[in-house]
């Protein structure tokens, strides 16, 4: 493992003039053909302060080792493809820059926990999606609009759940919940965040069916309290708030 100390990781392009840094990173590797367990692997990468971990990751995957495998996409915090634990906090890596982390020490990065371990980086999500589909997340109304229409929301009613409707599936919360990682049977705070949107929204006639499902034993309950969802989410949603929220409209019956 290479140390880096504050004097070695300040040097100047030449080209550029902007002052670089070497950064170690530590990264969790697994290649299910040959490996039997994980084992990390260190990379010294020059970086400069405006590049995020994604960057990082680029440069290990581009000129050290093309093997090294990780999910991203928009590499701009809205596909939530590329959520990682970085230094033991879930992150995505697009969103997390060098300048904010302490580069005199190596960076850790590792797949997010709580699902099974593919390559890498990469994780299986099929556990995490099939929760968000149990939870039936899109608009279901026993009605139609009139001809022509929209369906007619006041602001007041939007602004119920406006938060929750920001989430980018990216599991980050659900990933760093102790109950998912020890249970598996959780459907987790991602999925209690999805039903919140519709559970709340008064265009939806199924509020009912959604509480009824988040009152099952792998549903609201689970929840401890922990707040790691909430400190986890990239998209800045009161995950703990939400999940709050569903319980006590599951006590009473109805959103
Ligand atoms: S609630 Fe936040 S952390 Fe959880 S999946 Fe949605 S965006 Fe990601
Ligand atoms: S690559 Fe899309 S959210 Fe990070």
């Amino acid at each position: 493992m290479t140390l880096v100390s504050d004097a070695d990781t300040q040097e100047t392009t030449e080209d550029t003039g902007i002052q670089s840094f070497l950064v170690t990173f530590i990264v969790r590797r697994f290649n299910p053909e040959v490996d039997e367990e994980p084992r990390w692997i260190d990379y010294d990468v020059e970086l400069y302060s405006t590049d995020r971990v994604l960057d990082a990751l680029h440069k290990i995957k581009w000129e050290v080792d093309g093997s090294l495998s990780f999910r991203r996409s928009c590499a701009h915090g809205i596909c939530g493809s590329d959520a990682m634990r970085i230094n033991g906090r879930n992150r995505l890596a697009c969103k997390t820059l060098i300048k904010d982390l302490d580069i005199s020490k190596p960076i850790y990065v590792e797949a997010i926990k709580g699902l099974p371990l593919e390559k890498d980086l990469i994780v299986d999500m099929e556990p995490f999606f099939a929760s968000y589909r149990d939870v039936q997340p899109f608009l279901i109304a026993n009605s139609t609009p009139e001809k022509g229409k929209e369906r007619v929301q006041s602001i007041a009613d939007r602004e119920i759940f406006d938060d929750t409707t920001k989430c980018i599936l990216c599991a980050a919360c659900t990933s760093s919940c102790p109950v998912f990682w020890t249970d598996g049977q959780y459907f987790g705070p991602a999925a209690i965040v999805n039903a919140h949107r519709f559970i709340f929204d008064s265009r939806d006639d199924a509020a009912d069916v959604r509480l009824d499902i988040l009152n099952d034993k792998e549903g609201v309950w689970r929840c401890r309290t922990t707040f790691n969802c909430t400190e986890a989410c990239p998209r800045g949603i009161e995950v703990t708030k939400a999940i709050a929220e569903v319980k006590q409209a599951v006590m009473r019956g109805r959103r």
